[in-house]
């Protein structure tokens, strides 16, 4: 018999409180962070699906390999651990420790980008982008054109563009440094990048001599998408997949806040000598000596335990089945979704769901405000106020105007999931009464996370 119930492949024996509030008081504190998520207080929070990055619940196991790290400042045996995890998966032959993956991305650009570069990718995530552009290089993103429908369900929507990425590198010889596809594609959705589009862009870049490198944050759950997508793949483990990911590629970046099942740490993995070795030199100015990369010994035990547990084929079913799920729910209740669901997170459609909304009035913030105040529930806009604003002073509409819905790693059950159903199904009813905010007050860039905004109509929902 095949039982459906979604199970938790774990039993919980350390828990935290969360703590219920009053829907007046939620107004309250919505009005007091200026109808910024970003700014109210975690505590008031009662479901915080703002982010899966560093915000995942650790096992015994790590708890226990943490207590007996060694917290030597150089060579100390946490590292050696932490470096044979990382090569048995990636194969790549020079791993760094960073302190997060911002710092993997920093290095290797300041190392390797100089003004005038081209640096494609399905899509740059933002810090990607930023420590690119902070070269003075460009960030290409070429994504595939089924991404661009949120409604095609395309099975690998995280793919780049095979055609697009040829033409770049025979139009620019020499001014790519080096190609990058980003797995999940998180700006693009969580969705998945197929191992073919991988070994073809592999293909490709070798014949322009150029080197590819993987951004890795969700390369297990990339692994898992595989499995369950690709011909040839079913009867592969998720090990031997992301194994396969990693052969095609020259190097990769790496957050351990996500698939590496730690709260803090990254980095950076090299194949090229000469390269990792300039990187390290350049390690060493920010992140600390060569052997922890500014992390202590017992995160590199938390990571080099985090890789392993995450490989787990159970884990892995629990967890994109349980997104899957909550996707299947609020299509039940005519909640417009981007499709097919995410490895991460969902992300709804504000555009579908609030057309009475212009652009710029950020339907998404919009409802991520109602979804706060009515139920407690915490998601990140990813529309016009994260990327409206351009650098030359002017405002232009988003691709998308989605809220992402992002799920830490072993955080929230199965009725943690079934309430933040419940709310939206609630919320779905109101819809036709939610109105626009508008920005009060902003910073010059990345305005989202400070950003003061206001009602345009003096309530976020009409009477
Ligand atoms: N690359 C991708 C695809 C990411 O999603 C992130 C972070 C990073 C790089 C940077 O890693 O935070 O460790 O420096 N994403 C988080 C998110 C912040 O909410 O999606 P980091």
């Amino acid at each position: 018999m095949q039982f459906q119930t979604i199970l938790e492949p774990f039993r919980v024996r350390s828990v935290e409180p969360i703590r219920h509030t009053t829907r007046e008081e939620r107004a309250h504190a919505l009005a007091h962070a200026h109808y910024n998520v970003f700014q109210l207080d975690a505590r008031d929070v009662l479901i915080d699906l703002l982010t899966d990055s560093g915000t995942g619940a650790m096992s015994a196991a790590q708890w226990g390999a943490m207590m007996q790290s060694d917290e030597s400042y150089a060579g100390a045996r946490s590292f050696h651990r932490f470096r044979d995890v990382v090569a048995a998966i990636t194969g790549l032959q020079h791993v760094l420790p960073t302190h997060q993956g911002r710092a993997a991305e920093r290095i290797l650009f300041s190392t390797a980008a100089r003004a005038g570069d081209i640096v494609p990718n399905n899509t740059h995530f933002d810090t990607t982008r930023a420590n690119i552009e902070d070269r003075g290089a460009t960030a290409l993103d070429l994504p595939c054109a089924e991404s661009r429908d949120p409604q095609a369900l395309h099975p690998f929507k995280g793919n780049i563009d095979l055609v697009a990425l040829e033409r770049v590198l025979a139009e620019h010889p020499g001014r790519v440094p080096l190609v990058m596809i980003t797995v999940t594609n998180n700006s693009g959705g969580g969705q998945p990048v197929a191992m073919a589009n991988i070994r073809e862009a592999r293909t490709i870049c070798q014949r322009h001599g150029v080197p590819l490198f993987l951004d890795a944050c969700r390369f297990a759950e990339n692994a898992w998408f595989i499995k369950q997508r690709e011909p040839g793949y079913a009867d592969r483990t998720p090990r031997e997949i992301a194994q396969e990911m990693f052969s095609y590629c020259d190097g990769a970046t790496m957050s351990a806040k996500k698939d590496g099942l730690a709260n803090i740490g990254g980095f950076l993995a090299i194949n090229d000598d000469d390269l990792a070795q300039r990187c390290r030199n350049n390690l060493i100015l920010t992140e600390g000596f060569v052997t922890y990369g500014g992390l202590a010994g017992y995160d590199l035990e938390a990571i080099a335990t985090g890789l392993t547990e995450v490989l787990d084929e159970e884990y892995l079913r629990y967890r994109v089945r349980s997104i899957a799920y909550l996707a299947e729910r609020l299509q039940a209740a005519d909640v417009p979704l981007l499709l097919p669901p995410g490895g991460h997170a969902l992300y709804l459609d504000a555009r579908r769901l609030l057309p009475h909304i212009p652009w710029n009035e950020y339907p998404a913030c919009a409802l991520g405000a109602v979804l706060y105040v009515e139920g407690g529930i915490r998601a990140v806009e990813i529309g016009s106020l994260m990327f409206g604003h351009h650098p030359d002073g002017t405002e232009h509409p988003a691709p998308h105007e989605l809220l992402r819905l992002a799920f830490p790693r072993r955080v929230y059950t199965q009725s943690h999931v079934d309430y933040v159903a419940e709310v939206l199904a609630y919320v779905r009813t109101r819809a036709a009464s939610i109105r626009g905010l508008k920005i009060i007050e902003q910073p010059s860039a990345l305005r989202h996370f400070s950003a003061k905004l206001a009602p345009v109509h003096g309530a976020i929902l009409a009477p």
